[in-house]
Order: structure tokens, then C-alpha cells, then sequence
């Protein structure tokens, strides 16, 4: 089987779990990291990251050889590589980018950190290097690279992942597809091979195709729920039932069944940020893309209209007041699966309704502290929201119990024993993720998104 030596920049949720999984491949795999102490931590086997099957996967494929870690990417590109002798002296091939793209001044992805390795390993880089962009970049960062690189003999090529949290591992190993962008075809061939073995569908197209894809493709699954929560509130304006109506819709395959399940608004590190910056592209190219602007917009009123119906599940009145009601709220990640708190729509609607004047308690099930990793330290509050280590803390004395991510544990809870410690037996379900039926036996009135009244 053929081999490539990869040098992997960066070991975020992307890097570590490309690193990985090309080592799992049979690659031989260097990764980078600017943190000395997070390196020494992935020497031992230690990730810092809840991502199932992550760890192991770290773990054997150092002890097989085929996965290293290093300090700065200067180290992973250049004779980072065991030669004849064993020890480093081969350069990469391959060199993987997969640095944190944030969203800057007014929603342009920020790349400051892909600038700066860049600028780091330009003389390094052997001739007939390939560097693939895999961070979502904007259109034109390909271009922009080679600018900066300024080295006609090596390439560069645009690999966006597709990779969801909670489920990198197997999303890596069992893509949906593979898309490799590069104004030369042999450089984008030989990333492709790359993965020749999973046996994926693989588009090969010019950079900025590639690049636009990435950003196709999530802001296509936002408004997707942005669809689905407008289709949700409609529902309870005409007495229809939102996951009925999805079933139906869903074994269209047009439409396909993933992804149509409402909720507080999207978020996570993703979607926000990535609908916000092709909208930028979309100005910078003169062209107004209501409909995106449509998506984003609808996801804001979400988390408003999340807080209007706590306020009236708890009051009674559209206008009622919050001040000093105390609010029990379960899950505060992005979504379940993940110890991500990053652009949570439960941590956005915590802090309106903190501005409405509720006393907040947060209960998540990541947030705890974990007996397998005591490393771990688990925080006593979150954006101001103090955190308890037991459900039933958070609906002790409560007016009402909101379910922000749909942690599976929730669905189990002692829903009698929890009915019996609040002040009020109110539970607003944002994700539809409890059984009404237990919910009711319980004593509870449970409210959901687009449901049909019980
Ligand atoms: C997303 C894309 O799915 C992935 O392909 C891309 O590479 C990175 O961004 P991720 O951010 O991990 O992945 O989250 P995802 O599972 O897509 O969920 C995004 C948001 O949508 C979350 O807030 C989630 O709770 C919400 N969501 C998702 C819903 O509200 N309903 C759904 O049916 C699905």
C-alpha cells in the first residue's frame, strides 16, 4: 500500500482527528501544535476534547508508529520524519492546515493564524510540497496562500472537511464524500489518494470551488433549520404537529429525513459563523443573498421567540414579567455529544433571559466533573450561569425546567421525583426531545415546538 509522509498544523477538533485518522490509513502523520503543554498531553495519550473514539484512535496509532506530535509546525514540515536511521530527516509531502479560521470584524473569517504558518515554513517546504487548506477559509484563501508561500513548486489545494463534532471519527472514515480543489491536477490527485481507500465519492474542481462548497454546503443545513423552525411555529398557529409534518416531508428524498428537527436556533462553531462570513462574500461580490440573510435572521428571532414562550408557559401572559423567576435550564452545549459551548443558542437564551430578569441555574451533563479525567476541571459557572452537578438541583424551587440541547440522559430523568421539587410543574422542551405521555403522568405540562396540543 502506498504511504505519504503528512504534517498535520494544528490539533483542534479538524487537526487531531485528520492527524488520526490518515495515521489509521496507514500514513505516517507528524502533528503541530503552538501549545507545548497540550503536545506533551497528546504524547501520553491525552485529548482534551469529548470526541467518541478520538483518544483511542490517538493512542493506537502512537504506538504503532505512525502518529507523532510535535511543537510548531516549523518541526512537522521539515525533517520531522524518521529516515533509514530512524530518527527525523525526511521533510512532508503533505502539509495539512487546519488552524482556527474565527469570525472577524464583521463576520470575515479571520486568518491570521494560517498567515502566521505560513510565514513560518515558507523556506522550509520541500520542492514539490502540496499544503492543503482544510480550516474553512474564505473564496480566494487557496489563491491568497500561494501569494504568500510564493513558491512555484509547491501547490496548493483546497480539502474542506465535513466533519461534525460528536462524530468526527467515523464522518472522517466514512465520508459522504471527498472534495479536493486545485488549479493543478496532479497536486489535487495526490491529496485525493490520500483517501483512496475509504472508497468515497471525490469531486475534483478548482480551489475556489472547493473552498465556496464548504460554505455551500453548511449554510444549506441552516437554512434547512431555519426552514424547519418557521415551519414549527407555523404549525402551532394552524394546530398541526412539526414532526409529523417532517416524517412526511422527509421520505422525500429530495429532502431526506437528517436535519429537519427544530430546535433553540443552530449554533456550535460552525453554522453561525460560516453563514455569517458567505455573507460577507456575497457583499464583496455585489450580490444580496436575502435568503441567507433570511436563514441568520430567523435563527436570531429563534432564541427570542424561545424566551416568549418561557415567559408565557410561566406567567400565563405574553407580556408577563420574569424578574426573580427561577428558571432551571438542562443542556448548555451547542448540541449533545459535545463539552462545546462554542455559539450555543442555550448560552444566547440564557442571557436574554437573564436580561429579563430570571434567576438561572444550568445543569449539563458535560460539564460535570468526569471521574475519567481528572485532568478535567469542571467550572462552577458558565457566561454567568451558575452550574449544579444534578438535575434535580436545577429544578429545585424552579418555575419552569427548559431542555436547551437534547442530552439522551434527559429523556429518563425521574421526571416524578423532579415534578415534586419544583415551585411550578412547567417543562418547556426546546428540541422535542421528552415523551408528553411521561411528562403528563408525571404531573408536568410540557411544552414543545410545534406540537399539537396533548
Ligand atoms: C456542522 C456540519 O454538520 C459539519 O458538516 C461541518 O463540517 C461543521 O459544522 P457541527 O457544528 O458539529 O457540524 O454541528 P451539527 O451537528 O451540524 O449541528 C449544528 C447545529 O444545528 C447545532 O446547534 C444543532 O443542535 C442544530 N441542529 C442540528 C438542529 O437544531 N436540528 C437538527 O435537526 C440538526
Amino acid at each position: 500500500m502506498f504511504t505519504r509522509r503528512v504534517a498535520v498544523v494544528g490539533t483542534g477538533y479538524v487537526g487531531l482527528t485528520t492527524g488520526a485518522c490518515l495515521a489509521s490509513l496507514g500514513h505516517q502523520v507528524v502533528c503541530a501544535d503552538i501549545d507545548t503543554a497540550k503536545v506533551e498531553r497528546l504524547r501520553r495519550g491525552v485529548v482534551d476534547i469529548v470526541e467518541p473514539g478520538l483518544a483511542e484512535l490517538v493512542t493506537e496509532q502512537v504506538s504503532a508508529g505512525r502518529l507523532s506530535f510535535v511543537v510548531g509546525a516549523a518541526n512537522a514540515v521539515s525533517e520531522g520524519f524518521p529516515g533509514e536511521s530512524g530518527s527525523g530527516e525526511l521533510d512532508a509531502e503533505i502539509v495539512f492546515l487546519c488552524l482556527p479560521t474565527p469570525m472577524g470584524v464583521g463576520g470575515v473569517a479571520d486568518l491570521r493564524a494560517v498567515e502566521a504558518v505560513v510565514e513560518e515554513t515558507r523556506e522550509l517546504l520541500a520542492a514539490g510540497t502540496v499544503v492543503v487548506n482544510k480550516s474553512t477559509v474564505p473564496v480566494g484563501t487557496a489563491g491568497r496562500t500561494a501569494e504568500l508561500l510564493d513558491r512555484a513548486d509547491v501547490s496548493v489545494v483546497s480539502n474542506p472537511e465535513f466533519l461534525r463534532e460528536g462524530s468526527a471519527v467515523h464522518d472522517f472514515l466514512n465520508p459522504d464524500r471527498i472534495v479536493v480543489g486545485c488549479d493543478t491536477a496532479e497536486a489535487a490527485e495526490r491529496v485525493a489518494a490520500l483517501y483512496a481507500r475509504l472508497g468515497a465519492p471525490t469531486v475534483l474542481t478548482d480551489a475556489a470551488s472547493a473552498e465556496l462548497m464548504k460554505y455551500a454546503a453548511n449554510c444549506f443545513l441552516a437554512m434547512k433549520l431555519s426552514y424547519v423552525n418557521a415551519m414549527a411555529e407555523l404549525c402551532e398557529r394552524v394546530g398541526a404537529d412539526i414532526g409529523d409534518v417532517t416524517e412526511g416531508i422527509g421520505y422525500d428524498r429530495r429532502i431526506g429525513q437528517a436535519f429537519l428537527s427544530p430546535g433553540p436556533g443552530w449554533g456550535g462553531s460552525c453554522l453561525p459563523k460560516d453563514t455569517h462570513a458567505l455573507l460577507q462574500v456575497a457583499d464583496a461580490a455585489d450580490f444580496e443573498f436575502r435568503l441567507l440573510r433570511a436563514t441568520i435572521d430567523t435563527n436570531t428571532r429563534q432564541r427570542q421567540r424561545i424566551v416568549d414562550k418561557v415567559r408565557h408557559a410561566v406567567t400565563g401572559r405574553r407580556t408577563g414579567s420574569l424578574t426573580r423567576v427561577r428558571l432551571g435550564l438542562l443542556g448548555l452545549t451547542f448540541k449533545a455529544g459535545t463539552d462545546d459551548l462554542r455559539d450555543s443558542p442555550a448560552l444566547a437564551i440564557a442571557a436574554l433571559l437573564r436580561q429579563a430578569g430570571a434567576d438561572l441555574v444550568g445543569y449539563d451533563p458535560a460539564l460535570v466533573p468526569d471521574p475519567s479525567n481528572p485532568d478535567k476541571i469542571a467550572a462552577d459557572e458558565v457566561d454567568g450561569v451558575p452550574l449544579v452537578s444534578d438535575p434535580m438541583e436545577a429544578a429545585q424551587g424552579a418555575e419552569a425546567l427548559v431542555v436547551l440541547t437534547e442530552w439522551p440522559v434527559f429523556r429518563t430523568l425521574d421526571w416524578v421525583a423532579i415534578a415534586g421539587a419544583m415551585k411550578q410543574p412547567i417543562v418547556v422542551d426546546t428540541r422535542n426531545l421528552l415523551d408528553p405521555a411521561t411528562l403528563r403522568r408525571a404531573g408536568l405540562t410540557g411544552i414543545g415546538l410545534g406540537r399539537r396540543e396533548a
